[in-house]
Order: C-alpha cells, then sequence, then structure tokens
C-alpha cells in the first residue's frame, strides 16, 4: 500500500524515534508499504517517520544511480534499528541533496564521506560494516531522520533564509507535490 509522505512541519519528522523490537506487530507489512511509498515517489531512501511511524526504520535502494556510482547497482538495505559512526578523518564532500518530506527544494549538504554502520536487516540478522562514498552519504540523510533531523538542518544560514518562505508555504500546505503527501496543516484529509 502506497502511504501519504509525511512533509516538513509534521511533529513526527523532528522526534527520535523509537528501536524497533523483535516482536513489532506488523513490520513486515510496514516494510513493505515504504518501499512501495518510496518507489511511487521516485524516491532512493525512506525512513519510517517519513510515512507517520516514529520508529528506527530505514529502507533504501540506490539502483537507479548506477549510472554515475557503478558500485551502487543492486544495493538495497532495510536497516532496523541503525547505529552510524561517522568517520571524522574522512574527508568532507558537499552535494545536492533533496527529500521526499521536503519537496521542491534540493540544497547542498557537506558530510564525511566515510562511516561505520552497524544494522538489523529484515531477517534479524545483524551486521556491521564500513561504508564510503555516495551510499554513505545516503545512510547519514536516511538516519538523520531517526534522530528527528533533516537535511536542511546542515545547510548554511545563507541558504536557509532563501528557502524560509518555501519552507512556511510547506507547513501551511501550500506546496505542490506530485505524489501522495500529508501536510501538517492542510484541510484535506
Ligand atoms: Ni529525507
Amino acid at each position: 500500500m502506497i502511504l501519504p509522505v509525511y512533509i516538513y512541519g509534521q511533529p513526527v519528522l523532528r522526534q527520535e524515534a523509537e528501536l524497533v523490537t523483535k516482536d513489532y506487530e506488523g513490520l513486515n507489512e510496514l516494510i513493505k508499504n515504504m518501499k512501495e511509498t518510496m518507489y511511487a515517489s521516485n524516491g532512493i531512501g525512506i525512513a519510517a517517520p517519513q510515512v507517520g511511524v516514529s520508529l528506527k526504520l530505514v529502507f533504501i535502494d540506490v539502483d537507479v544511480l548506477k549510472e554515475d556510482f557503478p558500485e551502487l547497482k543492486g544495493v538495497q538495505m532495510v536497516l532496523i534499528n541503525p547505529e552510524v559512526t561517522v568517520d571524522e578523518n574522512s574527508p568532507k564532500v558537499t552535494r545536492e541533496e533533496g527529500c521526499l518530506s521536503v519537496p521542491g527544494i534540493s540544497e547542498n549538504v557537506t558530510r564525511h564521506s566515510k562511516i561505520h554502520l552497524k544494522w538489523t536487516d529484515e531477517n534479524w540478522v545483524e551486521h556491521e560494516k564500513d561504508i564510503e562514498g555516495y551510499l554513505a552519504r545516503v545512510v547519514q540523510h536516511e538516519c538523520d531522520h531517526l534522530d528527528g533531523h533533516m537535511f536542511i538542518d546542515w545547510i548554511s544560514a545563507i541558504r536557509k533564509q532563501l528557502i524560509r518562505t518555501k519552507l512556511s508555504n510547506m507547513i501551511k500546505g501550500k506546496t505542490r507535490c506530485s505524489y501522495k503527501a500529508k501536510f501538517f496543516n492542510s484541510k484535506k484529509k
């Protein structure tokens, strides 16, 4: 089922998400719905808070970027309770980012290029891996959502000032969005 994407202004996007427990009912269903929602909105990653569920759960599929980043071919991950440790010694890289919860805005974000990631997959198998390059960026972006952060938190004060009106329109539900979305202040249900 395609779920509405929660848009900037929705309080769930600013909450610290809860750990997923093994007895959480409907986990497989939720993962399936997150995948469908992400593909329907042409995203490359989605975090549970973006569909209104405050859980530490992420789905990533970056295969679509394989032309530019051959190493991303076939890369698809379900991250349950991920823990990111940024390698503070790794070079910082600046690239444009966007987010399904912030439609129509993309901005440069500077991030470290290497991370260490611990996570549990959908079969409750634990993993641990060093990740670098573009995937490290996507993982950081998605896992930020689990801490109540969004990429616009990391942009310069000047850029933030420039998108201020767009963001306040978003809170008011005055933003156009090509996929099913749930605005904070929309009269439409
Ligand atoms: Ni995002």
